[in-house]
């Protein structure tokens, strides 16, 4: 029998099993009738213990597409975590009803503690804190392979709140792996890099900068973010910070003609609407892949295949 496999940090998979979601994923995109039916009979259980338009729907809209049904809540008040039951405790009885779940939840390391009480039921971490979101990440990695056709070889810019953006976090550590991948980060010194983070890298891979516009054509790919503002303690810091960065057709300029933009959003002000319509603007298909990538990665969870 197979053991439970959850997926808590993008490392929980290897080079090769990602590769393998991403085979499926095209397959699922190339051909989507083909699995209509793969989920029947399936219950995600869908645990949003944070606000998410992207990750959840994408999620739901996943097992619906391969046929499977979604139980859950986006508003944990409505749960009987409001009469004070555990999480503990929560996993447990969820496990009880469904086949596999997903977690958001504003405490860092929840999904790997809701991991520990799910020994049968596949838990996957769509947010943990200002943490890691991985399912973002094999988002993000399937919107890079789809526009440049490889993982190795690129020099990412990651633009915004370094120190907040799980999205971030995740992306790096999965982008670590491959050859010849070189970062700038670039932020204030208020939302710089988590050392944690940096301690992980090669320290040749990564430059540090505040200046967007004195690296901007250098990048293959840049990765814009939000700020963070349910993270900050303090909302004069996030207001003197919101703004630092808004990237706009004039920004965009400098950059090369094949260089992508890339962003998890939701976006505030840090891209502005007219870049939506600069064929380098990838944020709105790299939302559609998402989806994708979650009905690959639920069917590998689950150990379901259909021939290909
Ligand atoms: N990218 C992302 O996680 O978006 P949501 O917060 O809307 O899920």
């Amino acid at each position: 029998m197979n053991k439970t496999k959850h997926l808590i940090e993008p490392k929980d998979f290897t080079v090769e099993e990602l590769d393998d979601i991403f085979r499926l994923a095209d397959d699922i995109i190339a051909a989507p009738m083909k699995y209509l039916e793969v989920c029947k009979g399936r219950l995600l259980a869908s645990l949003f213990y944070e606000p998410s338009t992207r990750t959840r729907f994408s999620f739901e809209a996943a097992m619906l597409r391969l046929g499977g049904q979604v139980i859950g809540f986006d508003d944990p008040s409505a749960s009987s975590t409001s009469k004070g039951e555990s999480l503990a405790d929560t996993i447990m009885t969820v496990s009880c009803y469904a086949d596999i779940a997903v977690l958001r939840h504003p405490r860092e390391g929840t999904a790997k503690l809701a991991s520990k009480f799910s020994p049968d039921m596949p838990i996957i971490n769509a947010g943990d804190g200002g943490h890691q979101h991985p399912t973002q990440t094999l988002t993000d990695l399937l919107t890079i392979r789809h526009y440049k056709n490889k993982f190795t070889d690129h020099v990412i810019g990651v633009c915004g709140d370094l120190k907040f953006g799980r999205t971030i976090h995740s992306l790096v550590k999965a982008m670590s792996r491959y050859k010849n991948v070189r970062f700038i980060f670039i932020s204030p010194e208020e939302l710089k890099m988590p050392q944690y983070i940096l301690d992980e890298l090669d320290s040749a891979s990564y430059t540090q900068t505040n200046n967007l516009e004195m690296v901007i054509d250098q990048l293959d790919i840049l990765y814009m973010s939000r700020v963070q503002r349910e993270r900050f303690v303090s909302e004069e810091e996030y207001l003197r910070l919101k703004d630092y960065y808004v990237l706009d057709n004039t920004k965009l300029q400098k950059a090369k003609n094949d260089m992508i933009i890339m962003h998890p959003l939701p976006r505030v002000n840090e891209i502005s609407v007219e870049v939506d319509d600069d064929p380098r603007a990838v944020y709105f298909q790299q939302a559609k892949f998402g989806m994708f990538v979650r009905m690959a990665l639920i069917m590998k969870l689950l150990n379901l295949e259909v021939e290909r």
